[in-house]
């Protein structure tokens, strides 16, 4: 693998699966895997999970890290080409990048959707331009439309606690007060399609996602109905494709509660995390012995170190 962007890059889903599991459960020492070698981490936005995480699998393996919170430490980049840069951009993109490659050996990086213009997001510009000039392994930390190292956490939880053959798995929407994008549930259903697993969607009218990502996935605007049956309950907020990053629906109706929860066949319940508590799930659903959120987010660590032992691997 020469970089990770997307769920795509993996060549053999299963195996890294497999690989998962054996990272999370053989303490044996690792350290020789990223002995002398150095991890940038640049994030553009917050992080809890993905900066502690990263951090975390980095050293299991031996790496060090650098970590540099960039829209607030670092020179404003142009990515524009061909441009006379006379306004507040300070830096190109083309410069920082192969500036960052001779410090580091792999470079991980957090950027956004800014929700302004679908087509920018789309493009994922910030990513795809490191992608490009960069010399090293780039790793998506969530770029604009794809965050594959949670959806690859996901798919370890989803092995872990679920045997039956061909589970029920619902992406659902909740409730969220601000506008969020759309990566963490684009790699969901992504996932969900590399490993073949029955996936139903369901959102409110106006928020469908692109049907890039959800061409060949059933869409239900009946939540309830959606319920039925489930497995698993996949809680995420998304802010309108179609009317990108507005917020269509602002009352509560949508909240995941242990009502709606009854109707499916004792499902789990999974959400990546950081999550609003009373406003996307209750509190009793959250905090319930079927949610596998904190089991999610330690699986972060291992997936992580997965997907960095196939970079570095590449580059020997
Ligand atoms: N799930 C996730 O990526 O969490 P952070 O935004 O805290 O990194």
């Amino acid at each position: 693998m020469k970089n990770f962007i997307n769920s795509g890059d993996i060549i053999n889903y299963q195996y890294l699966l497999n690989e998962i599991n054996k990272h999370k459960n053989d303490k044996s020492d690792l350290s020789f895997i990223g002995k002398n070698k150095v991890i940038g981490l640049l994030f553009f936005n917050p992080s809890l999970r993905t900066r502690l995480s990263t951090q975390k699998a980095a050293m299991n393996l031996g790496f060090k890290s650098i970590v540099m919170n960039f829209r607030d430490d670092g020179w404003q980049l142009e990515f524009d080409e061909n441009i006379i840069m006379s306004g507040n951009k300070a830096e190109h993109v083309k410069d920082a990048a192969k500036v960052i490659s001779q410090y580091c050996d792999i470079l991980g990086i957090r950027a956004f959707a800014e929700l302004k213009h679908k087509e920018i997001d789309n493009s994922d510009k910030i990513i795809n331009s490191f992608v490009k000039y960069a010399t090293i392994p780039i790793l998506n930390l969530e770029s604009s439309i794809a965050h594959p190292l949670q959806a690859l956490a996901d798919a370890a939880t989803i092995n872990e606690n679920i045997n039956t053959n061909n589970p029920k798995i619902v992406l659902s929407w909740a409730p969220h007060p601000k506008p969020l994008p759309h990566a963490v549930a684009n790699s969901f259903i992504n996932m969900c399609k590399i490993n073949n697993y029955d996936l139903t969607i369901t959102n409110p009218k106006g928020y469908d996602l692109s049907k890039k990502i959800t061409e060949g996935i059933q869409i239900i605007n009946d939540q309830e109905l959606a319920f039925k049956n489930a497995d698993l309950i996949y809680a995420k907020n998304w802010s309108s494709y179609d009317q990108y990053g507005k917020v269509l629906l602002n009352d509560d109706s949508w909240i995941i509660n242990e009502n709606k929860m009854k109707l499916t066949n004792n499902a789990f319940f999974m959400h990546c995390l950081p999550i609003r508590r009373n406003v996307v799930v209750t509190d009793s659903v959250l905090d319930s012995n079927r949610s596998l959120v904190i089991q999610q987010a330690n699986n972060r660590t291992y997936a992580t170190q997965t997907i960095l032992k196939e970079l570095i691997s590449n580059e020997k």
